[in-house]
């Protein structure tokens, strides 16, 4: 039965949240499939305002089944925090609705100090990472030395686990970095409380899947992070550990590929970008200081401003083939009212060549410069529209260029964080 994957198809941040919310109400499960509390996707639904950064999106609609994949890496208190908070909200967080694989990776808190100290050795050349640990996590996983959710059932061997786990991450702490251990005893205990509070949500999240599939449900995946940030496509090194893209989906859940029938990419009328590395369309100049305070463009999970440009067409072609979207949904069109002119870039120069294909070697962007092409802005305010055709002409024209670049169609915009600032088109 069906799948739909949604995809990040820029840097991250690109409304996914706001649009597995759309989606929900088209399917019975919502699972994440990679990354962890990295990532932060906001679903905002009249006052209330969730700010999720590990249970998938759809928790927020009280029908939607949850299930956090295999393919993540789970930090147990952050988790439990999430359940509480969402609690306090009012949503049901019972294990009858939320399952957590028990083939997840743990992050500990020494994965959490280990990315902080390599990120501060790399100096100038930082990642940028949002410091949750994911990098250590997925090191530990490849090369075999990772704790799993499934060891959560023991929570007193768990937490022994645990406390050996951050003995080894010491050795590296003081050893390597000459940074103060940190406090394995304590940790482990909080860890052990932890692992007793979600045991009652592991689950063989596989075959549950596989079973619900069986029975004709509707299965959304939700992507974190965004194509380019991808471990094996995005713009190495300057990428999260895991694969963000359709890809991701399959091995993270296990499931064929078979069962997917739509990849929904997700992408921002301009682009941000929170973090270093590659960004060819960055503004520098007061547009993109504009765009960052009207699209209110800092990080959910870090509160870092995010670093604002001009729509890359060239980035979500890219996007488009790599996870062989089927349809894209455009975000924050509301954002660009009031700009006179718009631009998109359309291939990048490097020297006296024109590249129409993204560059896959990072270094290679040092020589690379944006092709522009200009079209007319819009002064309305278009956060009431909710007919495509209501658009003022030239978001018309702004969309339909989009369609023509990238060669996918568009099948929602939002004008609006609200869940019913949206205009559906109709193929
Ligand atoms: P995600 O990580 O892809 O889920 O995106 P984030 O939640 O990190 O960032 C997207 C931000 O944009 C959130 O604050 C949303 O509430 C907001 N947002 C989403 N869609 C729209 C839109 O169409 N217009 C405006 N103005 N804000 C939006
Ligand atoms: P959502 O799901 C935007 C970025 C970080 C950094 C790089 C590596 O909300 O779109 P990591 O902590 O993963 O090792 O950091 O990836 N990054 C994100 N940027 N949105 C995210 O998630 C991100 N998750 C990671 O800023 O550049
Ligand atoms: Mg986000």
């Amino acid at each position: 039965m069906p799948a739909t994957v949604l995809i990040g198809a820029q840097w991250g941040d690109e409304g996914k949240g706001r649009v597995a919310d759309w989606l929900a109400g088209q399917c019975d499960v919502m699972a994440r499939y990679a990354g962890g509390d990295n990532a932060g996707h906001t679903v905002k639904v009249g006052e209330r305002e969730f700010k999720l950064h590990l249970v998938p999106s759809g928790v927020v609609h009280p029908g939607v089944r949850c299930v956090l994949g295999s393919g993540m890496v789970i930090n147990p208190l952050r988790l439990v925090e999430e359940l509480d908070m969402l609690a306090g909200q009012g949503v049901d967080v019972s294990p009858e609705r939320i399952h957590l694989s028990v083939r997840a990776h743990v992050i500990t808190p020494g994965h959490l100090a280990l990315d902080g100290a390599s990120e501060r050795a790399r100096g100038s050349s930082s990642i940028g990472t949002t410091r949750r640990g994911i990098g250590p996590a997925y090191m530990d996983k490849a090369a075999r030395t990772g704790l799993l959710t499934g060891q959560m059932r023991d929570p007193d061997e768990f937490a022994a686990q645990v406390k050996a786990s951050l003995e080894g991450a010491n050795a590296l702490l003081t050893r390597l970095y000459g940074l103060e251990p940190v406090d394995a005893e304590g940790l482990a205990a909080q860890y052990g409380a932890a692992a007793a509070r979600l045991a009652p949500y592991l689950a063989d999240t596989t075959t549950l899947l596989h079973d619900l599939l069986g029975q004709g449900q509707r299965l959304l995946c939700e992507g974190a992070q965004g194509t380019l940030l991808d471990l094996d496509h995005g713009h190495y090194p300057y990428v999260t550990s895991s694969s963000a893209t359709v890809g991701g989906a399959l091995t993270g859940l296990g499931i064929g590929p078979q069962q997917i029938t739509r990849v929904v990419g997700v992408a921002k009328a301009y682009c941000t970008r929170v973090g270093n590395g590659p960004f060819p369309t960055e503004l520098f100049d007061e547009t993109g200081e504009r765009l960052r305070n009207a699209g209110h463009e800092y990080g959910t999970t870090t509160g870092r401003p995010r670093r604002c440009g001009w729509l890359d067409a060239v980035a979500l072609r890219y996007a488009a083939r790599v996870n062989g979207l089927t349809e894209l949904v455009i975000t924050k069109l509301d954002v660009l009212s009031g700009l006179d002119e718009l631009k998109i870039a359309v291939a990048y120069q490097r020297g006296d060549q024109q590249l129409t294909a993204l560059p896959l070697f990072t270094p290679d962007y040092e020589s690379v410069c944006p092709v522009y092409e200009t079209l007319p802005g819009w002064h309305e305010d278009i956060s009431a529209v909710r007919r495509f055709d209501e658009l003022p002409l030239n978001a018309q024209h702004y969309l339909r260029r989009i369609e023509a670049l990238v060669g996918v169609p568009i099948r929602m915009v939002s004008v609006g964080p609200e869940r019913e600032q949206a205009i559906e088109l109709v193929w």
